[in-house]
Order: C-alpha cells, then structure tokens, then sequence
C-alpha cells in the first residue's frame, strides 16, 4: 500500500490553503501550488493568520504553528511541484474546463506512484477521473470551509476507484484528525451541497416572494433552525463565485437539483463575491478577513422559514431515497460539515411534516417540479 509523505495540493484559494494547513498540521510535507507567486503570497498570509488564531486560542503552540508553516513550500512551476509527490489534491476553481487543462498538464509531469484527489465540491468524481490516466487511483475528498475548522470530509469513490485508494484516503483522513463521510454514490454535489447549494438559491427566492429582510432570513436560519450562521451569511463566507460555479456544474447535469435565483448570477457578474471582494449578499467594507454578521433572536421572531426547511427536509429525503447515505451519515454530514445543531428531519418533525409537505405541494404547483416532495417525505408525513 502507498505511503504518503508528500501532498500536492492544486490551487491555493480558500479551500487550497485551508487543506495545505490541514495537511502540514498532520505532519505531511505539502507543496501548496498555484499559477501566481502573488496568490500564494495571499494564500500563505492566510495561513499565517489561522495559525495565528489557534495559538491565540491554545489551541497550538507557537512552535507547532511554526513547523506547520515550514512545512508548506509554495511552488509555481508544476513540475517541481509534482516531484515525488505520493498524493495530489486538486483545489482549483469548480470549471470543468478549467480542471480538464489542469489535468492534461498534471498528466505530463506526475510520477506513477502519485494518487489522485478532487476536492471538487461538485463534479461528478468518475467525469474527473476519467480525465486522467489513473481513474482506479482517483478519488474525491471533498473538506468543507473552513477547513482549519470543519471537522467533516466527504470521501467519495467513483465507479472506477479501488478498494485500497478508498482505504488510504479513509485513513489519510483520519490521520489529519477530520471525520470521514463515505459518499456512497457519485451524485452531483454529494451530500451537504446537495443540501446547501439549493438552500442559497431559494432563501435569495424568499427574500422576493415573503418580502423579507435578509438579517431576518438569516436570523430565522441560524435561531429557528440551529444553523451556526445565516445562510446568506455562509453564501458570502463561501464565496458567491464559489457557489456560481458548484450552481452551474449542479444545474447542468442535473436540472432538478437546483431552482436556479437569478441573483446569484447578478451578484457574480458584479464581482460580488462575499467577503473575500468586500461584498456580496452584504457589504464587508471596513471588514479585514472574517467578518460576521450581526444577527438576532428578535429578528428570527420576524421571519417563519418554513420553505427553507422544506427544501433541506426534501434534499435530504432524495439522499436517502436514491441510496448516497444512511441517515446517520446524513445527520453527520451535514452536522460536521455545516454545523446544523439538528438533523434535518428533526427539524422538519418539529415545524410539522404535514406542513413541510404541503409547503412543497404548494410551491411545485407555482414553480414546478423542482419541489415535489420526495417519496420519501411523503411516506414520513403520513406517520
Ligand atoms: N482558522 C482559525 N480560526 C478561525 C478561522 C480559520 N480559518 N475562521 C474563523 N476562525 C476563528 C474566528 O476568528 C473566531 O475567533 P475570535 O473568537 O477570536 O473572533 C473563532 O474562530 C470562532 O468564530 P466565530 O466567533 O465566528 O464563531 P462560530 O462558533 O460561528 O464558528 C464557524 C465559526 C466554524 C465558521 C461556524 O460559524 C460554522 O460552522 N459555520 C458554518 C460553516 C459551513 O457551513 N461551512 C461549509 C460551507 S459549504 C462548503 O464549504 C462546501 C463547498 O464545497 C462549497
């Protein structure tokens, strides 16, 4: 079995770095890539910062930060960063055709012994592995941001992985201290995406049709259904293009996955990316980094949001319906990859099953079918 001492990690944006942190925490020796010195500079301040945090908080010793930073190298030239590589994991932006001219250029450099990973947060794992010459050594391991922070992470086998590529990437990542979800279908956006991609499009539709505030929108998400931040909130710690691309890859391959808000696009068209270019759903001047918005329980009390847990009730329902997880694989999910304090059916029992379904109803008859209730939900609302 391959033992991995080096890790190459593709791209160095939120996610890319997060990982290389991560990684070198667990005493890997990782070459953090991306196409500009400039962006790695960024990438590595952003560590830096993190770091910093966690020593503030004890969380580490100063020592321990330093050796965790020495043991990042930032690396341009991609063969260089290949070199002696035992595991690559791709973090580049959720393009497809992005990604196929990463891994065309990726195939010319990588030496036999190097696994392959995506922490695509969307793409179907089996379509990236076939754009390599290893699809048996392919696997996709999706962290979720911030990845210093998030205990979860989605391990998802293709059609093509083998058994001992699923056994190092479970161990792998219990050795970085992180919680395994074993994804056990290769659908677009996996478990928690599948959940939270579609949630921030529909609470951009409750903001027009219940005429609400975005804090009370966010306020309700956070008090009434035990959500650590707002959901528009996450959508801009995110990232909005983050969120446009994993949107547009759902949404081609899959036209039910997702109601696609509009708004989404015209934010993203506007460079309106969330925190990380000042605005977004909010404005984040003055801000520096990580920036939190001030929500309340008052607020909260002005806002039922029904629809909203009705569409994470019947993501979940389709989860559990088309086989990708158990429910406790799906409660865990979504509690270590998104920090809901309940499972979505726990929530959906106590805002009434009955009443989730009929909100459904409701709203497939105006907007189609993206919201029929799953069978699933169905069968469950009738006790
Ligand atoms: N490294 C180190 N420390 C960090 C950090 C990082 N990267 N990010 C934040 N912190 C620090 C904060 O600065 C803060 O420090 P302070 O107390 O000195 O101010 C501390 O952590 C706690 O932060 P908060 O006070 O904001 O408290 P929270 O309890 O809300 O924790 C959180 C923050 C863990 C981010 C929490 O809000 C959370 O779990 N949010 C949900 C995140 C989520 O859902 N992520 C998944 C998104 S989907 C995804 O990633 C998939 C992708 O494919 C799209």
């Amino acid at each position: 079995m391959t033992t991995i001492n080096t890790i190459t990690i593709l791209g160095s944006g939120v996610m890319g770095h997060g990982i290389a942190q991560v990684a070198s925490t667990a005493g890997y020796n990782i070459v953090l890539r991306d196409i500009e010195q400039t962006l790695l500079e960024n990438a590595m301040n952003k560590i830096k910062w993190s770091l910093g945090k966690l020593v503030e908080k004890q969380k580490i010793s100063q020592d321990d930060a330093n050796s965790v930073y020495g043991r990042i190298t930032p690396v341009v030239d991609l063969k260089k960063a290949l070199q002696d590589s035992d595991l690559l994991i791709e973090a580049v932006p959720e393009d497809l055709e992005l990604k196929k001219k990463v891994y065309a250029e990726v195939e010319k450099y990588v030496e036999d012994k190097t696994l392959y990973a995506s922490n695509t947060s969307t793409l179907p794992i089996g379509e990236l592995a076939s754009l390599t010459s290893r699809p048996s050594r392919f696997i996709g391991l999706h962290f979720f941001n911030p990845p210093q922070l998030m205990p979860l992470v989605e391990v998802i086998p293709s059609r093509f992985t083998d058994n001992d590529t699923v056994s190092i990437a479970l161990d792998l990542i219990k050795k970085m201290g992180k919680d395994p979800v074993l994804c056990k279908k290769d659908v677009v956006g996996f478990i928690v995406n599948r959940i939270f991609i579609p949630l921030v499009h529909e609470a951009a539709y409750c903001l027009e049709r219940d005429n609400a505030k975005m804090t009370q929108i966010d306020s309700a998400v956070k008090f009434k259904m035990a959500a650590p931040m707002g959901i528009f909130e996450l959508a801009d710690y995110t990232g909005l293009d983050v969120i446009h691309k994993a949107s547009n890859e759902m949404a081609s391959r899959d036209k039910r996955v997702i109601n696609p808000n509009p708004l989404i696009e015209r934010l993203f068209s506007k460079k309106k990316f969330g925190q990380k270019s000042g605005t977004g759903f909010y404005d984040y001047s003055g801000e520096d980094k990580y920036g939190r918005i001030k929500l309340s329980e008052t607020e909260a009390e002005q806002y039922e949001p029904i629809t909203l847990v009705a569409i994470v009730a019947n993501n979940a329902a389709w989860l559990l319906s088309n086989g990708v997880c158990d429910r406790n694989d799906l409660d865990k999910a979504l509690r270590l990859g998104m920090g809901f304090k309940k499972s979505p059916f726990t929530l959906a029992e106590e805002f009434g099953l009955k009443r989730v379904v009929s909100t459904l109803e409701n709203l497939s008859n105006k907007y189609g079918e993206f919201y029929e209730p799953d069978i699933l939900l169905k069968k469950m609302s009738l006790g």
